[in-house]
């Protein structure tokens, strides 16, 4: 049964990979049963992400998540951090608003962790020139509270909801345009 998720919730980022190269519309649901299935499937994620050559990639990747306080947005970056190898401990930005973690051995430069969360206005993001940001190649930008933001993030912007089914049961979304 263990093997059996693992096999499928490869499999899907296997399609999402070749997604990336071949935009197609694509909606994918995984159920996360506990914290540590979270954390394996943003591995998969992220791993199927990574490898794509930056060729053909003119912007940077931007990933919304979104869900309700608590529905697990910080845990899934903290296993995409965890899987790239970033040394810093990943916390939510809340306060920070954005921080960045220089990768290795990847075709993105930097991790960039965002949280929306605090924001009133959607123009009080303004101020963090976030079209830069978006627009650079080397940034793998995952942003909290994205639909805060809605008409601030690109249109090639991926989303990840996060749905809390039971205390420790997640259903993650996952939408690739
Ligand atoms: N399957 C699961 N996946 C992720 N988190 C889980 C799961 N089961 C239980 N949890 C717990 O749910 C909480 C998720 O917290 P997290 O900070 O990731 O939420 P969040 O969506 O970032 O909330 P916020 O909007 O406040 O930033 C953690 O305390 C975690 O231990
Ligand atoms: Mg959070």
């Amino acid at each position: 049964m263990f093997s059996y998720f693992y096999y499928i919730t490869r499999s899907l980022f296997r399609k999402a990979k070749i997604r990336d190269r071949i935009p197609l519309n694509m909606k994918l649901q995984v159920l996360s049963e506990n914290l540590q299935e979270t954390e394996k499937i943003a591995s998969f994620f992220v791993k199927y992400i990574i490898d794509c050559p930056a060729r053909g990639r003119k912007k940077g990747l931007v990933i919304s998540l979104e869900g309700d306080l608590g529905a697990g947005k910080t845990e899934f970056v903290k296993g995409i951090g965890k899987a790239l190898q970033v040394k810093e401990n990943i916390f939510s930005p809340t306060y920070l608003l954005m921080k960045s973690f220089p990768l290795q051995n990847s075709c993105f430069q930097f991790l960039w962790h965002l949280d929306c969360y605090r924001l009133e206005k959607e123009e009080e993001a303004k101020v963090l020139d976030l079209e830069e940001l978006f627009s650079d190649p080397a940034n793998l930008i995952f942003v909290e509270w994205g639909d805060k933001i809605k008409n601030l993030l690109p249109s090639s912007c991926w989303t990840i909801h996060f749905l809390i089914k039971k205390e420790n049961t997640r259903l993650i979304i996952f939408e690739i345009p």
